[in-house]
């Protein structure tokens, strides 16, 4: 079902809770039925235990091929009738397996206003650039690594005593907001995909608005 989320992490877990912290405040409309890590020290198996959400680590290793561990994590994706994957923080590429049993059904939270600083380490490519404004990406999956459709991007500032550490930790504030209200985006619907751009109809669009009026 649409609203059945499965989230996947590798790590800390922050927009995992971020996610749940949304659904119990009533902010977002779903249900996590299930997390997935690839590693069983991530901090965020915790935060979903603590909440009551079924927990599985799926290690990369020990497959045949990555293909096989992709396989795996969609078949308990799929007997838990999970409809849409959110990456949080998930330090795996997404190969065919799941791309093909979840068409335009997989959102990453990227570190940076994508196509700048793709890849690891996204603070820190922004400091060592100079760019004045970074901030959060959420985007639908494809087969290229942080290359998908937008759905939605916020702004944050680079200030000049800034180090990676320091932009990391004001990005993540804005990550939290902006996460949760991307997925809601995406599961009211009423919208579409033309070439790269992630369009909404006009009433799925006025239904939530996500971006400021113009002007202000
Ligand atoms: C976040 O910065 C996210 O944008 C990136 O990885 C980090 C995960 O943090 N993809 P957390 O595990 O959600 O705390």
């Amino acid at each position: 079902m649409k609203d059945r989320l499965g989230v996947l992490i590798s790590g800390r877990g922050s927009n995992l809770q971020a996610l749940i912290d949304a659904i119990r405040d009533g902010r977002l409309d779903a249900t996590i039925a299930l997390v997935i890590s690839n590693r069983d020290d991530a901090a965020g198996l915790e935060r979903a235990r603590a909440a009551g959400i079924e927990t599985l680590t799926i290690s990369h290793r020990g497959w045949p091929s990555r293909d096989d561990h992709d396989r795996a994590i969609v078949r308990e994706l799929r007997a838990r009738d999970v409809g849409l994957i959110c990456l949080a923080g998930y330090m795996r590429l997404v190969g065919p397996p799941l791309l093909e049993a979840y068409p335009n059904a997989i959102l990453n939270i990227h570190p940076s206003l994508l196509p700048a600083f793709p890849g690891i380490d996204a603070q820190r490519q922004a400091i060592a650039h100079g760019v004045r404004v970074s901030g959060v990406t959420v985007h639908l999956v494809t087969s290229e690594l942080d290359n998908g459709p937008i759905v939605l991007q916020r702004v944050v500032p680079v200030l000049d005593d800034d180090t990676a550490e320091t932009l990391a930790a004001r990005i993540l504030v804005e990550e939290h907001k902006t996460y949760p209200e991307a997925v809601s985006i995406v599961l009211a619907g009423g919208w579409r995909v033309e070439g790269r751009r992630f369009l909404r109809s006009a009433s799925a669009a006025s239904a939530s608005p996500s971006r400021l009026p113009a002007g202000s």
